[in-house]
């Protein structure tokens, strides 16, 4: 499907910076079965990008391959200007990985792994200390910074994380899943950092499976489904992609689900939860011809929510399912307002 939305963007990013990452039908397959089939990009210098998509989807894999840690079977990349096959080393010399999985040593304390980074970037000594001082302030790490980061709650190993992979002066920093796991509170904190990255002129790569979250922090989203890219463009976009929101209605009764599921043809059923997604604007006249159609039946719902378009509208629409992020990370409140 075409996915050469290139927007004017409102927030910062724009398009006609140089590129900070671009690719060209990257493709990597994984003992013949095909993970990324073709993924084209372009990052604006200075931008948030999300590469989003389910477990699975292929978003470690792109990371992995951008940062030069594996290589691709087809196609081709620049990062900072370097080819990824040809200069790794001008790539590697440019950004900054913070990886899916912790990258944190828990054995010795958080001071002495950013002492540790800037030693693997040959910082001088007192240079070094200079900037491990001045990044454990910049991420409220300072009281924990003489204490094993295995004593870290999951946020603060995060931002530790991150800070290392601030040592070397990134111009280019890639997060794998930044937020994962994250109680609502650090997510934020994570957010406010990774805008205060970008303020500093750094441009970010961050995978998610949230779509809040590329929708709060990206100037371009791309939706990854079946190794390809479904869609890509401004959260705003992508949004305008599908007609619109949706009205749920829940049920107890099966025998009432079913009824309301003949009546609303135009409804997606999920038979498990025993609820209906049926496509509106939301507007009042078409709840109330909802809601006529409904009595007119004599059928009665036990739960009502109105739901104006988002992301995971999006996600269905391109992809025809729900996007279902592993719910024991599930930070999410619902976006869904209840009457
Ligand atoms: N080194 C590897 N060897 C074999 N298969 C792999 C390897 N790395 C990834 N894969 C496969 O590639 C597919 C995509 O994996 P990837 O880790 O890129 O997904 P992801 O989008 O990051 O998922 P998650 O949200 O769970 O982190 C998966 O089916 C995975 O099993
Ligand atoms: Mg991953």
């Amino acid at each position: 499907m075409g996915s050469a939305v290139m927007p004017m963007s409102s927030r910062s990013g724009d398009p006609r910076s140089p590129a900070a990452v671009s690719a060209v039908g990257l493709h990597k397959s994984y003992d013949g079965k095909t993970v990324l089939d073709g993924i084209d990009l372009r990052i604006p210098a200075g931008s948030v990008f999300a590469l989003l998509g389910p477990n699975g989807a292929g978003k470690t894999t792109a990371v992995r391959i951008l940062s030069t840690l594996v290589a691709p079977d087809g196609g081709q990349a620049q990062v900072a200007g370097h080819d990824i096959v040809t200069s790794p080393d001008g790539v590697r010399a440019a950004i900054g990985v913070t990886g899916q999985f912790s990258a944190v040593d828990g054995l010795i304390t958080g001071e002495e792994n950013m002492l540790l980074m800037a030693d693997l970037h040959h910082l001088p000594k007192r240079e070094g200390r200079r900037v491990t001082a001045e990044l454990l302030e910049r991420f409220e790490l300072v009281e924990a910074a003489k204490k094993p980061a295995q004593s870290y709650s999951g946020g603060m190993k995060r931002r530790l994380d991150i800070a290392m992979t601030l040592v070397g002066r990134p111009r280019i920093i890639f997060l794998d899943e930044p937020t994962t796991g994250l109680d609502p509170r650090s997510r934020n904190t994570m957010w406010g950092i990774i805008r205060e990255l970008v303020t500093d002129g750094v441009t970010v790569f961050l995978t998610t499976q949230y779509l809040d979250e590329a929708d709060h922090l990206a100037d371009l989203v791309a939706v990854l489904d079946d190794g390809k890219i479904a869609a890509q463009g401004s959260p705003g976009e992508l949004k305008r992609l599908i007609s619109g929101g949706h009205v749920r209605l829940g049920f107890t009764d099966p025998v009432a689900y079913e009824s309301a599921a003949a009546t609303l043809r135009a409804a997606t059923r999920d038979d498990e939860k025993l609820t209906l997604r049926v496509p509106s604007d939301g507007s009042q006249r078409e709840l109330r011809s909802l809601l006529d159609r409904l009595d007119a039946a004599g059928i009665e719902a036990d739960e009502l929510a109105v739901h104006t378009p988002d992301l995971d509208d999006v996600f269905f629409a391109l992809t025809g399912r729900a996007n279902v992020p592993d719910q024991t990370n599930e930070p999410n409140e619902p976006s869904e307002d209840a009457r």
